[in-house]
């Protein structure tokens, strides 16, 4: 109404409830563990600065993840940030706050830089997906909307969470030019690829479901 004021949030997003937030992070663990054991990933070690002396890789030390686990739709950075008030908008946004979704996981990706599920939505999700989501990191390309969709996480030190998305956008970019002979490994969670500079995207070959509530986030 007339009387309210609006109130923008740092950014809205689908967040994890507590348990599937275990279980996701979970998930991530399992595939450091298989990584860390991989010969292939300790002879790339280097891609993540490990001195070739290690024996031992422990990337969950490496990746330290804080904060809620979600899925950002929209960095609105309190309503300064280009189209964030458009968005508070939307009528699907407006429809679907405070709203009970089920995400769904198709794959799990770890750079030097980040550790981050990639996320598929489904139609009804996409209404709350920004319309120049993908546009605004990649500038040229034209990706699908939505191959953006992520959660972080985690980060190396000194990286920003932003950089998870620009990550995966990077994977998605190359498995399209597709022409790549990439190392491709059956682990008992799906197939495991390597792309080149430390960049591993596991295809879980069972996606993962994970219940969430649509809303922002105003620390
Ligand atoms: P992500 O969605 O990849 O996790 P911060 O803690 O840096 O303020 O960011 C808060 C959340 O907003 C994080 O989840 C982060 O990344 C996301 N984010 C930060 N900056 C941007 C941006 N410029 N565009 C899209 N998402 C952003």
């Amino acid at each position: 109404g007339s009387l309210e004021e609006a109130v923008y949030p740092l950014f809205y997003g689908w967040f994890l409830t507590h348990k599937s937030q275990s279980h996701t992070k979970e998930t991530g663990k399992k595939l450091l563990e298989t990584l860390g054991e991989l010969d292939e990933f300790k002879e790339h070690w280097g891609d993540f600065g490990g001195a070739a002396s290690e024996t031992r890789i422990n990337l969950e030390e490496y990746f330290d993840g804080k904060g809620i686990l979600h899925c950002t739709t929209k960095f609105s950075d309190y309503g300064k940030a280009t189209g964030a008030q458009e968005y508070a908008e939307l009528e699907a946004v407006k429809e679907f706050f405070s709203s009970a979704f089920h995400l769904q996981i198709s794959g799990l990706f770890i750079t030097p830089r980040t550790a981050g599920a990639r996320v598929r939505l489904s139609d009804k999700q996409l209404e709350v997906w920004p319309a120049d989501s993908e546009k605004e990191a990649t500038l040229s390309e034209e990706l699908p909307r939505g191959s953006r969709a992520h959660i972080t996480l985690g980060c190396a030190k000194d990286v920003e969470a932003v950089q998870t998305g620009l990550d995966l956008l990077e994977f998605i970019r190359m498995e399209k030019e597709g022409d790549q002979d990439w190392a491709v490994k059956d682990t008992d969670q799906g197939k495991l690829r390597y792309f080149g500079k430390g960049m591993w995207m596991l295809e879980l070959s069972e996606e993962v479901t994970v219940k969430t509530i649509f809303g922002g986030f105003y620390p």
